[in-house]
C-alpha cells in the first residue's frame, strides 16, 4: 500500500502524471491532450483538448453493465414517498427531461435556473442540463424572492424549472409563488418556467411562460437525445455562494476536471464501491448536494438517497433505518445535524441494523469535540470530518482513508487532501508558517486541483481580486478562514476571516443580511454578526440604529420593530438569513476612519474580550452592545 503522504506529495510533484491516472476513472470521448494548463494563472485549465460529458459519465456508461442497480432512491418522510430510479430508469427519465428542455429552447452554453425542492425531477434538471451542454444554476429552496431575484438576474436563465412547492416538517412551502415574485422583481425575464406541479400548492400559470412538466413528459416518454460532447474546459454549472460584499459569488465549475475529481474522491476519501449505496443528507441548493447527492455517486457508479425531510421526524431513528434498508455504505451529513439528532434518545440510533456503514463523514461547519464524541460513540462507527468549500467543489482536508487508513484527532479536519498545496499564512506580512502550533490564514498554492472554480460567472475580474491577491505576486488562494496545524500536520479550522457566517451549516453573507435589514424604511444603519450558537453553530444577531428610536423607546414598541425587520428579512433573503435577534442602538461602533468594527461586536457579543480598542471613534457604542448583551 502507498503511504498518504507519499501519494500526496507525488500529486504536487508529478501533477500531470498523477491526475492523468484519476482521469481514467472516467469516459473521454476524445482523449485530452495536456492535463493542467497554467499558462494564465490562475486561470488554470484541466484535460486540455478532451471532450467528455458530465451526464454521460454519471448515468449513460453504466446502463450497459448496471442498467437494473438502483441509482437515484427518492424518500420523502414529508409527502410519505420512497421511489426508486434504477441506471436504467433514470437514463430513460433524464432524456426525457432533456427533450423538454430542449423544445423549450435550450441551447449549450445556456442557463437554466432550477429552484426546486429535494425531489428526483431536480435530478434529472441538473443532470439534462450536463446532457445537452446547458449551465444549471441551482438556487437553494430555502432562499426567498430577492435572493432568487438577483441570481436571476446574474445568471439569465433560459428557462427555470421549479416546483409547487417544497414541504419542511409537514409545512407547506409555497416555491412558485416566491418564484413569480422574484421574476417580477428581476429585470431579466426568462422565457419559460417548467413547473413540476407536486398537487401539494395549487398555483396559477402565467400565459405563454409557465410550462406543466407531467404533459410534456409524457410527450416526450420515448424521445432520445444524445449526449452532447463538450470540451473538458466547458462549463458545467454555477453555484451562487455568499461573499464578503452583497452580491452573491456565481462559482462556475468546468465538466472534466470535476468529474474527474469526484470520481477519485469517491474512492480515495469517501470509501465507496460502485454498486454500493451512498447517503448524503443535504440539500440540492448546496455545494455537497451538488457533489455528493448528485454527481459524485452516480459518476462512481454508486446508488444515491435524496431524502425530503426532518432527521428527527417521524423520529430520529429515520435516517439510520435508510442506512439498513438500502445497506447504505458511506453517509455525508453536517454537525448541526448531529447536534439536532443528540437531543433524542440516543436508542434511536442503535435500533437498526448499521453493519454496512463504514464512516460518517461531517462536513461545512466546525465539529465540536463534544458533538463528535456523542457521534462517534452512538454509532460505533468513524466519523471523518472534512473541510471544503462552494469554490473548491470537493474536500481540501480530509483523511483519504482509501489511500491509506489514518488515526483521527477530534477538532481537526484532517491533512491536506492530494492536489491541494495547502499553507499557512500570516495575515499581515503574508509570509508563510511553517513551524507547528501558529494561528494563520488557510492558503493553497496554485494551481488549484481539477473540481475547483474555474472563474466566478461572467466575472473574472472580482475571482482574481477577491481569492488571489493576498500574496502579490505569488498564484496563492485564500480560503478566508483560520487554521492552525499541529506537529502531525494535521489542520484545525477556527473560523472564517471575512464576513462570512455560518448558520446551521448554511453559509451566508452578513451584508446580505444588513442590506435587507436597510430595506426597512425605519432603518439607518445596521451590523450583522454571526455569534456562536449551541444547536447552530453560528446565528446572525442585528444591531440597528433607527431613523426614528421613537419606535423602539419601549419594550413592547421594540419587539414589534424586531418582528417587523425579522419579516422583510423572512421574505426578501428567506427563513435561513433570519437573525436571530435585531437589537437597537443609537450608535454602531466604527473606527474614526469609518470602518464598522465587527469582530469587536461579535467579540462582545460572545463574551470576549474585543482586543485593541484605540481606533474607536465612541467608546459608549461598545458599552451600548455590552449592555444590551448582558441584558
Ligand atoms: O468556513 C469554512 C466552513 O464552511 C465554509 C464553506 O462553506 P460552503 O461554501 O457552504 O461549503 C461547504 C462545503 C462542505 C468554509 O470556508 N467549513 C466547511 N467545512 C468545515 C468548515 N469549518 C469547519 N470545519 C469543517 N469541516
Amino acid at each position: 500500500m502507498t503511504s498518504y503522504a507519499d501519494f500526496h506529495r507525488r500529486s504536487l510533484q508529478d501533477r500531470d502524471g498523477f491526475w492523468a491516472e484519476q482521469a481514467k476513472l472516467i469516459d473521454w470521448h476524445t482523449p485530452f491532450s495536456q492535463v493542467c494548463d497554467n499558462s494564465r494563472p490562475p486561470f488554470t485549465r484541466w484535460f486540455v483538448g478532451g471532450t467528455t460529458n458530465l451526464c454521460h459519465n454519471a448515468v449513460d456508461r453504466h446502463v450497459p453493465t448496471r442498467g437494473a442497480q438502483n441509482a437515484l432512491i427518492f424518500v420523502s418522510t414529508e409527502t410519505n414517498q420512497e421511489r426508486i430510479y434504477c441506471y436504467a430508469d433514470l437514463h430513460a427519465e433524464v432524456q426525457r427531461m432533456a427533450a423538454i428542455l430542449l423544445e423549450l429552447g435550450v441551447k449549450k452554453g445556456d442557463r437554466v435556473l432550477v429552484y426546486m425542492p429535494m425531489i428526483p425531477e431536480a435530478a434529472f434538471a441538473m443532470l439534462a442540463c450536463a446532457r445537452i451542454g446547458a449551465l444549471h444554476s441551482v438556487v437553494f429552496g430555502g432562499f426567498a424572492s430577492v435572493s432568487l431575484a438577483s441570481r436571476i438576474d446574474d445568471s439569465e436563465p433560459v428557462v427555470v424549472v421549479s416546483a409547487d412547492a417544497g414541504s419542511r416538517g409537514g409545512k407547506v412551502v409555497p416555491y412558485k409563488g416566491l418564484l413569480d415574485e422574484a421574476i417580477q422583481l428581476a429585470a431579466h425575464k426568462p422565457a419559460k418556467v417548467l413547473m413540476v406541479d407536486r398537487g401539494l400548492a395549487p398555483f396559477p400559470r402565467a400565459a405563454g411562460r409557465d410550462v406543466d412538466y407531467a404533459p410534456m413528459r409524457e410527450k416526450h416518454l420515448n424521445t432520445k437525445v444524445p449526449c452532447v460532447w463538450v470540451d473538458s474546459t466547458h462549463p458545467s454549472y454555477t453555484l451562487y455562494t455568499s461573499g464578503t460584499t452583497g452580491k452573491p459569488k456565481g462559482v462556475q465549475r468546468d465538466t472534466g476536471g470535476y468529474a474527474v475529481a469526484l470520481a477519485a474522491s469517491m474512492k480515495h476519501i469517501f470509501l465507496g464501491n460502485p454498486g454500493e449505496t451512498y447517503f448524503s443528507t443535504s440539500d440540492i441548493g448546496w455545494v455537497v448536494g451538488h457533489s455528493y447527492i448528485v454527481y459524485g455517486p452516480l459518476l462512481y457508479g454508486m446508488a444515491t438517497i435524496m431524502y425530503e425531510g426532518l432527521p428527527i421526524r417521524p423520529d430520529a431513528a429515520i435516517w439510520w433505518s435508510l442506512v439498513e434498508k438500502y445497506k447504505v455504505t458511506s453517509m455525508f451529513s453536517a454537525p448541526t445535524a448531529v447536534r439536532v439528532l443528540k437531543k433524542q434518545d440516543p436508542a434511536a440510533l442503535t435500533r437498526h441494523d448499521l453493519s454496512s456503514l463504514r464512516a460518517l463523514f461531517l462536513a461545512g461547519e466546525p465539529l465540536d469535540e463534544p458533538t463528535a464524541k456523542w457521534i462517534a460513540e452512538s454509532l460505533g462507527k468513524p466519523i471523518i470530518d472534512n473541510y471544503w468549500q462552494t469554490e473548491t467543489g470537493w474536500p481540501i482536508l480530509a483523511l483519504c482513508n482509501g489511500v491509506e487508513p489514518q488515526r483521527s484527532k477530534f477538532g481537526s479536519t484532517g491533512k491536506p487532501v492530494y492536489g491541494y498545496d495547502v499553507k499557512l499564512i500570516d495575515e499581515n506580512t503574508g509570509q508563510e508558517l511553517t513551524a507547528p502550533n501558529q494561528k494563520g490564514v488557510v492558503v493553497i498554492e496554485g494551481p488549484l486541483p481539477p473540481g475547483c472554480m474555474q472563474t466566478l460567472w461572467r466575472d473574472d475580474d472580482r475571482f482574481v481580486k477577491t481569492y488571489w491577491s493576498s500574496v502579490p505576486g505569488r498564484q496563492v488562494y485564500s480560503t478566508f478562514d483560520w487554521g492552525i496545524r499541529d506537529e502531525d500536520g494535521y489542520i484545525f479550522i477556527l473560523g472564517r476571516t471575512d464576513d462570512v457566517i455560518n448558520v446551521a451549516g448554511h453559509r451566508l453573507g452578513t451584508r446580505e443580511i444588513e442590506e435587507s435589514i436597510s430595506s426597512h424604511p425605519n432603518v439607518a444603519e445596521v451590523a450583522v454578526v454571526g455569534v456562536a450558537d449551541q444547536l447552530k453553530g453560528q446565528v446572525a444577531m442585528a444591531f440597528a440604529v433607527l431613523k426614528d428610536p421613537g419606535q423602539s423607546d419601549t419594550p413592547e414598541k421594540a419587539l414589534k420593530l424586531e418582528g417587523a425587520i425579522m419579516k422583510v428579512v423572512d421574505e426578501q433573503l428567506g427563513a435561513v438569513a433570519r437573525p436571530s435577534r435585531v437589537r437597537f442602538v443609537t450608535v454602531l461602533p466604527k473606527t474614526r476612519s469609518g470602518k464598522l468594527l465587527r469582530r469587536a461586536i461579535q467579540a462582545v457579543c460572545e463574551g470576549r474580550d474585543p482586543g485593541d480598542l484605540t481606533t474607536i471613534e465612541d467608546p459608549s457604542a461598545l458599552q451600548q452592545v455590552k449592555d444590551l448583551v448582558a441584558g
